[in-house]
């Protein structure tokens, strides 16, 4: 059985006014399916509107797909009973690109880390207190900045607390939507190297979700491609993708390019490193 199985997912988004104007409905999803294995990292390449971000939010069960199941663990998660959903939440994390505005400013980092903590653990507060230090230092903070808030915190800093939090119950997967995209390089590599770790360590699963071919390249095991609602490619070799790359992943690789020149060796070589 697959950690992750995404069957036949198809999604529209009804209160789009453009689309009612329009007096037609363009799927955002269709007729998508993956699956994602114990401790495997997938990569899911897309450019801008591809409808990442919306089989992202399907698989965390925070949109429910007009059409397809989405199961995780074995269970239908938008028809398991609340009970069960909740249990599979807790195995379910995500971490977001934009990272101000997911963590809550009024709160110290040590109360955001902590909140998976205190829904679903009964701990007191002394244990609390002491697992909020040991994920911080996980993820190359103090403990002690756990009484700090957020706007204390640099962009990259911040990220690791949204990771922290998002590892705090040990889930199976995390799906990360372009988790470093707004990271200077320095901070991606550190970041990336950081879930690199954590995935190796506790055995997670990862869906990472972005337009960087580098950034998938350099933290996953198999990598899918997406173009305007479907899945056009998914390779269980992530170096097979570039061998001979599909026109959609070739344009990626080129706006990456020219982002960062230093990608140069990644158009040139069919087997990046
Ligand atoms: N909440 C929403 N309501 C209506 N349309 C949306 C919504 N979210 C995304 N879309 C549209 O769905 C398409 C796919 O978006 P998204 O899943 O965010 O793609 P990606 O993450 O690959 O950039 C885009 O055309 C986008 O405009
Ligand atoms: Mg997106």
């Amino acid at each position: 059985m697959s950690l992750l199985e995404v069957i036949g997912v198809t999604h529209t988004y009804a209160g789009s006014r453009l689309f009612r104007r329009a007096g037609r409905q363009t799927p955002v999803l269709t007729g998508v399916s993956l699956s994602i294995e114990q401790g495997m990292g997938l990569g899911l390449l897309g450019a801008s509107g591809a409808g990442k971000s919306t089989l992202g939010r399907v698989i965390l069960g925070l949109e429910r797909p007009r059409q397809g199941q989405v199961l995780f663990q074995g269970q239908d998660l938008y028809r398991a009973d609340a009970s069960t959903r909740r249990q599979l939440r807790r195995d379910l994390q995500a971490v977001f690109q934009d990272y101000t505005s997911s963590v809550n400013p009024r709160m110290t980092a040590g109360q955001i880390v902590g909140e998976p903590l205190e829904n679903y653990e009964r701990l007191s507060a002394r244990e609390l207190h002491r697992t909020v230090g040991e994920l911080l230092e996980r993820v190359g903070l103090k403990a002690e900045d756990a009484r700090k808030y957020p706007h204390q915190f640099s962009g990259g800093q911040l990220q690791r607390i949204s990771i922290a939090r998002a590892i705090a119950l040990k889930p199976k997967l995390i799906v990360l939507d372009e988790a470093v995209s707004s990271l200077d390089m320095v901070n991606q590599t550190n970041i990336l190297a950081l879930l690199g770790d954590l995935k190796s360590i506790f055995g997670l699963s990862y869906l990472f979700i972005t337009h960087d071919v580098k950034a998938a390249y350099s933290i996953s095991d198999a990598l899918a491609v997406m173009e305007k609602g479907a899945l056009i490619e998914r390779c269980g070799d992530k170096d097979q993708l570039f061998s001979s790359p599909h026109p959609v992943v070739n344009k990626l690789i080129s706006s990456v390019l020219s982002e960062h020149p230093r990608y140069r060796s990644l158009a040139s070589s069919s087997n990046p490193s």
